[in-house]
């Protein structure tokens, strides 16, 4: 492959080299691509039409990228037009993606293969480069697309929304991104200052424009939404009629929630103390350095891998800790499972973390196995950081303690981690030499068998979705959930279930995919 901007890239398109993409027709989406084909006027190229986005990509490189693949047989063109069959993006997540679609003219991600008059589909750059390596376009799979499946429809009049987060579908890439920033900025403006209430008010709303079957373009349509309340109806009339909302453009701007957004970033620091350090006058890392503030052990390592930890990890970090995890796992306690939950599991491109569930399909075969797991990612040299701590029984009486119904801790076997993690293309970091791994923050549950549908219920999220979930169970149907069990506390009784989908029948509740429980 040619030399160029490609090879020193760091981000979604970052392997210089991407591995020729193995053909298999079950994951091709569309009977027009060839798989054989690699002579040089390929048949491909026929219903194809490439755009790439300049946006965070830059002036250069595109120019660069667009000359690559005409030379290798594809039709790019400058000007975006409905002729427009793919989209491709670099550095942009699926919400920016849909808000560049959205400003295009409502074009919303497709969600097959782009097909020429159908919407575009909107991808990122892997798809680009992996093409490139292939030397002809290859099958789009999940981890390319930027877009779900979205019919965008008009919201009338008529149109109403179940109350609770956990009785409606909300997808990844939605409709309103831009409204729902702006809400959720207030939220975590709300959080830092610890005022959950209003914190709440702002999150549910957002939640709610999430789920909209299409664009929020008048203030009408809130007309019989749940909880948009006075002020949230504000601003979403501003950004409206503004396109912009001072309230949350002057919180993004402030002193005060930057610094205690960089504190609370910190693994292992809250607000409580970011409040305690910004009241002291310190404003960055460098501030608690000077002032040789006493770190516990877990913001030591915090601060030491911060900026690796506020990279997004990526899908190809995830694949990476999976395999090194598996494999301990398995040495450790053969027949054992792991499960990715959490934001990955909802479809999410980027995280913040990677969450597993540990089980063993004979019961008790799985307690204590973490420190022997541990040690052996220890003997690599991959653990940067680890924090073990040890199953507490969840037992009836704990299920019917007030604490327990709003808690969200749960009692399981559980390890914070920060391991190291190797990545193809160094130059990750963006301070120091380049290396060839990223320090990635890693949580461990072990769960019992028979509490593993709870736990990876409890653990696939969106934060919002279970505390959602939470609430309908105890005020709609007077049972207490969480990551253990479901208990009904007047029979005093748990409700077993080997499924998700079983729990959610116990509530009453239509099943909701994980992909659709980004509330
Ligand atoms: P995360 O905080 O990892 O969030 O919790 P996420 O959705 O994966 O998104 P990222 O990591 O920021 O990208 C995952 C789920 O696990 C539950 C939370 O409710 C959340 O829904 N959780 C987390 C617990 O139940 N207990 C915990 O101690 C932490
Ligand atoms: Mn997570």
């Amino acid at each position: 492959m040619a030399p160029g901007p490609l090879r020193r890239r760091k981000g979604p398109g970052g392997h210089a080299d991407p591995p020729p993409v193995p053909c298999s027709p079950s994951s091709s989406s569309s009977s027009s691509l060839s798989c054989s084909s690699s002579s040089s006027s390929p048949r491909w190229s026929s219903g194809l039409t490439l755009y790439l986005v300049e946006r965070r990509m830059g002036r250069s490189r595109r120019a660069f990228l667009s000359g690559l693949a005409r030379a290798k047989g594809f039709r790019v063109d400058d000007a975006y037009s409905p002729a427009v069959t793919h989209v491709v993006m670099e550095h942009t997540s699926a919400a920016q993606a849909a808000r560049w679609a959205q400003q295009q003219g409502g074009t919303q991600g497709g969600t097959q293969e782009g097909t020429q008059g159908g919407p575009p589909i909107l991808l990122d750059i892997t798809w680009f480069t992996d093409s490139m390596a292939a030397g002809r376009p290859v099958p789009v799979e999940g981890r390319h697309q930027l877009g779900v499946p979205l019919p965008s429809a008009e919201i009338g009049t008529d149109y109403s929304m179940p109350a609770y987060a956990c009785q409606r579908r909300t997808p990844l890439n939605h409709h309103n991104p831009r409204l729902t920033e702006a809400l959720e900025t207030l939220a975590e403006a709300a959080a830092l200052e610890g005022n959950e209430g209003r914190s709440l008010s702002f999150r549910r709303a957002a939640s709610t424009l999430k789920a909209l079957p299409g664009p929020l373009t008048r203030l009408s349509q809130l007309e019989g939404l749940p909880y948009c309340g006075a002020h949230s109806r504000g601003v979403i009339q501003e950004m409206l009629e503004d396109g912009a909302s001072r309230e949350a453009d002057g919180v993004r701007q402030s002193d005060r929630f930057r610094a205690m957004k960089l504190f609370t970033q910190i693994f292992g620091v809250g607000v409580k103390t970011a409040d305690g350090w910004y009241r002291e006058g310190l404003r960055t890392l460098g501030d608690l350095r000077e002032r040789g503030k006493k770190l516990t052990r877990m913001q030591e390592a915090g601060v030491r891998h911060y900026e690796d930890l506020k990279t997004p990890v990526e899908l190809s970090d995830v694949e990476a800790v999976r395999r090194v995890v598996e494999e301990a796992v398995l040495q450790v306690l053969p027949g054992a499972n792991i499960t990715l939950t959490g934001g990955f599991r909802r479809g999410k491109r980027h995280g913040h973390d990677v969450d597993f569930l540990i089980t063993h399909p004979e019961e008790g075969r799985e307690a204590g196995i973490l420190p022997n797991v541990m040690s052996c990612l220890e003997s690599q040299g991959l653990v940067l950081y680890q924090h073990t701590q040890e199953n507490h029984y969840c037992t009836p009486k704990a299920m019917a303690q007030p604490a327990s119904r709003t808690n969200t801790m749960d009692a399981f076997e559980r390890c914070f981690s920060i391991l190291r993690v190797s990545r193809p293309s160094p130059g990750v970091a963006s301070r120091g030499p380049p290396r060839d791994w990223k320090a990635v923050r890693v949580d461990l549950v072990v769960t019992p068998a028979s509490q593993f549908p709870f736990a990876l219920l409890g653990w696939t999220g969106s934060q919002h979705f279970e505390r959602e979930l939470r609430r309908f169970s105890r005020q709609e149907r007077k049972l207490i959930l969480n990551s253990h069990a479901l208990y009904n506390p007047e029979k005093k009784t748990f409700l077993p279930a080997a499924s998700e989908e079983e729990i959610f029948r116990h509530l009453g509740l239509e099943f909701i995919p994980p992909e659709e429980r980004n509330a």
